[in-house]
């Protein structure tokens, strides 16, 4: 009988405890724990919602400098309610074999899942560097799953748009392209002495397929799938159709925010109108993001400033955008999610997640030490 009550106390106690731990709100920039107490681990991520729960995916990282490459794979949590995340392991793994593209100590970054309802497979694009390459081979990466917390299997890697022209080609692109304009990784913001039409990195790139870093997908209303990407060396954003699958690039793409280096791009939809949320570019370190609105997908773009207000919005809250959150359930309801970056030691990473509110059509967020959806 004392038996019996001291495991029915243990039992309560637990359960109580359990509850405790339970998060009902944001605290942007804090550690934030998975079901296991461990700090959730799942940056430059995106959120895919299916069937109920919301699946976050983000690249795994490890302690010190060697984390900032691939050593483990991208890693998924599950949640029902966004405050608390259950670790569904790793989603895609990175290679043993020294031969494959994703080889362990790749540059595996910005993965993002999206669900094809024709051929019910969960399609994971990513930003791909080859071993020891720098940031030069600018790939995008691309696996499959029929589950949504995996396993993916990786398919192929490649430069966007080979062989195709983007609807908004000018005839100097199709001009013969210098010698001088080398295949070179040459960084970030200011790397080109021209602006990049006169240099004409897009020629350049034509036949091998357009650079593509920083990335996100975006799934419209008709289920038509884009791929939106930092590329002509970072200096130009891309937006660029899939496939009926989401496997590959459909080769009509436009280019938008020319020479405007713009990285960590997000494409969201609001009340029948696109809007982007992106960062300046300079590498691991914040800086005030931008903030754009469109009718219709490929433009016109018009810009509408920094989307963050307040002190410290000038390093938009000292976050960098890696995706915007649709909550369901609820209208017109947008989570801003920003990596706080510790290249240093990367798996110590937070996330800055804010709310969206619409002030005059602009996207807007201020800083709050916490906050719920209430
Ligand atoms: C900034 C990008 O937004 C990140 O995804 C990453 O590629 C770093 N640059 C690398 O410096």
């Amino acid at each position: 009988m004392i038996r019996r009550i001291y495991l029915l106390f243990i039992a309560l106690f637990c359960t109580l405890c359990l509850n405790a731990q339970k998060t009902k709100q944001f605290t942007p920039g804090e550690i934030w724990n998975d079901n296991n107490g461990k700090h959730i681990n799942a940056h430059g991520g995106g959120i895919l919602f299916h069937k109920g729960i919301y699946y976050w995916y983000g690249e795994h990282k490890i302690a010190g400098k060697i984390g900032n490459s691939a050593q483990v794979g991208v890693s998924c949590y599950s949640s029902k309610d966004l405050y608390n995340w259950k670790d569904e392991s790793i989603a895609l793994k990175v290679d043993e074999d020294p031969n494959s593209d994703i080889t362990k100590g790749c540059t595996l970054e910005r993965p993002k899942v999206i669900y094809n309802t024709k051929t019910k497979k969960f399609v994971m694009w990513f930003h791909l560097e080859l071993k020891g390459k720098g940031y030069y081979a600018a790939r995008s990466g691309v696996a499959v799953s029929d589950k949504p917390e995996g396993p993916f299997t990786f398919l192929k890697s490649f430069r966007p748009n080979a062989g195709f022209w983007p609807v908004n080609v000018q005839p100097c692109h199709k001009k013969p392209v210098s010698p001088d304009v080398k295949d070179s990784y040459c960084g970030g913001k200011g790397c080109l002495s021209a602006p990049v039409d006169s240099v004409n990195l897009l020629g350049r790139d034509f036949k091998g397929g357009q650079m593509a870093r920083d990335m996100n997908l975006f799934v419209d209303d008709d289920e038509t799938a884009y791929h939106i990407y930092s590329s002509e060396e970072n200096s130009t954003l891309h937006i660029s159709k899939l496939s009926d699958d989401y496997l590959s690039c459909s080769g009509e793409y436009y280019r938008v925010f020319v020479g405007r280096y713009m990285e960590g791009a997000t494409l969201f939809k609001c009340c029948g109108k696109y809007y982007i949320i992106a960062s300046d570019c300079t590498g691991w370190n914040p800086n005030a993001a931008r903030s754009a609105v469109a009718d219709e997908i490929f433009g016109e773009w018009k810009e509408l400033g920094n989307p963050a207000v307040g002190k410290d919005s000038e390093l938009t809250f000292h976050s960098q955008s890696t995706y915007v959150l649709k909550v369901q359930g609820k209208n017109d309801s947008y989570i801003f999610m920003g990596d706080r970056w510790t290249p240093d030691n990367p798996i110590d990473g937070r996330y800055v997640w804010l709310p969206i509110k619409f002030e005059n059509g602009a996207p807007k967020m201020y800083w709050q030490d916490k906050w719920s959806l209430n």
